[in-house]
């Protein structure tokens, strides 16, 4: 099994819920067949994916994301073989953290840094990782 998690750019001005649905939306019969699992979150300007799964899978389907004309500037945050899968059972789900209440932002903000207004997201694999397992244990 292996992990890959990436930063991007958005090329929209402002993404939003629709813009995040429509992705996931998307990528699901493809996540399905390549057995792919994982998590999207996206502030208003950028995104900070995991996909974990079989490593050819895995490897093309982030050759196929990369090459995606709906956003730029990708960063390889990591690549690693993993024991087990963290989001198991998760096909991909998306977040967005722009509509949380004020409170977890201002603490995801003060953890993680800003960025163009919104919370920063991270390029470190550990921060990275931190900031997905917030964010799960908010969505239970
Ligand atoms: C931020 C972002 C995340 C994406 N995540 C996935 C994904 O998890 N799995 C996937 O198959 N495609 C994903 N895509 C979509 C692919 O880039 C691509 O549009 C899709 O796989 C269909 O491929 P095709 O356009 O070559 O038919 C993502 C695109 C973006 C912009």
């Amino acid at each position: 099994m292996y992990r890959l998690i990436y930063k991007s750019r958005s090329i929209l001005v402002e993404v939003d819920m629709q813009t995040i649905n429509d992705i996931v939306e998307r990528s699901k019969d493809l996540n399905i067949k390549n057995q792919i699992s994982g998590a999207l979150i996206a502030t208003r300007t950028h995104f900070l994916q995991v996909i974990e799964g079989e490593f050819a899978p895995v490897n093309q389907t982030f050759f196929r994301i990369a090459s995606d004309s709906r956003h730029e500037n990708l960063e390889l945050v990591s690549f690693n073989q993993m024991e087990k899968r963290l989001f198991e059972g998760w096909v991909m789900k998306g977040f967005g953290i722009f509509d949380l209440n004020s409170d977890l932002e201002a603490a995801l903000k003060k953890k993680f840094g800003v960025e163009e207004g919104g919370v920063r997201l991270p390029t470190q694999e550990w921060a990275a990782l931190s900031l997905m397992h917030d964010i799960k244990l908010i969505h239970q």
